[in-house]
């Protein structure tokens, strides 16, 4: 058996990559054992894991492997065995094939996306690079996550359809734009941490789907 594998991608900056990765792998890791693997090599998430303060460190373990490139896929099978869930915080480029490597040895890809034409846009090439890689990788799945989603408007219509449009389907649970995960980034922890209810429950919310999402497929193997 092993670890299930969780790949955040998109080769979009900026759309919460890190963000999601911390707080789904934070908020997993306090009840089963979890691993983040920080592939960026700007750091963020080894960052965001050391601002935790001493006496309350980031509940998850972390470690970067940037610099494996086309090798991470190797180097995360060594760790399946130890860890229950896996979470790998991708780097904004495609083109070193960190991405793809780590793609291979996954069960599921989250593409975070900030709902708005332009940032759909850009998204569009990451679903070929994890398509390609579902031809060599029958366990992998996808899903497109809306991420800074604007409490006052529903996801625009327009953003709506270029979403139907993507290969994968978006996930149910959609993420606002909430101050609680700047803070949460600012003191190294997650929205669990903060008295921001609503952040907390759609983390959590996002992780039972994605643990449905993983159980599902394997059943059916
Ligand atoms: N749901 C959200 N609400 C508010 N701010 C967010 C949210 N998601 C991400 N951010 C902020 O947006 C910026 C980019 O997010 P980050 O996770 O670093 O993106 P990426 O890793 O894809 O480059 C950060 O400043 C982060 O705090
Ligand atoms: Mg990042």
């Amino acid at each position: 058996m092993g670890a299930k594998i969780i790949v955040v991608t998109n080769q979009k900056g900026g759309c919460g990559k890190t963000t999601l990765t911390m707080n789904l792998a934070g908020v997993l890791g306090s009840k089963k054992k979890t691993l983040i693997i920080d592939g960026d090599s700007q750091g963020s998430a080894t960052r965001w894991a050391s601002s935790a303060s001493d006496n309350k460190p980031f509940p998850t373990a972390i470690m970067g492997l940037a610099n494996t490139g086309d090798k991470v896929h190797r180097e995360i099978k060594k760790y399946a065995a130890d860890y229950d869930y896996i979470f790998v915080d991708c780097p904004p480029a495609i083109d070193n094939n960190f991405t793809a490597s780590a793609l291979l040895v996954a069960d599921l890809a989250l593409v975070p996306v900030i709902p708005s034409p332009t940032d759909l846009w850009a998204a569009i090439g990451i679903q070929k690079v994890i398509s390609n890689v579902m031809d060599l990788n029958e366990n992998l799945q996808a899903r497109l996550v809306a991420n800074m989603c604007q409490n006052n408007t529903s996801i625009s219509k327009e953003a709506l359809t270029l979403i139907e449009e993507f290969e994968f389907p978006k996930v149910t649970t959609d993420i606002y734009q909430r101050t609680a995960y700047r803070q949460a980034a600012a003191f190294g922890g997650t929205v669990a941490d903060l008295d921001n209810i609503k952040a907390h429950d759609e983390i959590n919310q996002l992780i039972s789907e994605i643990l449905k999402l993983l159980n599902k497929r394997t059943k059916k193997n």
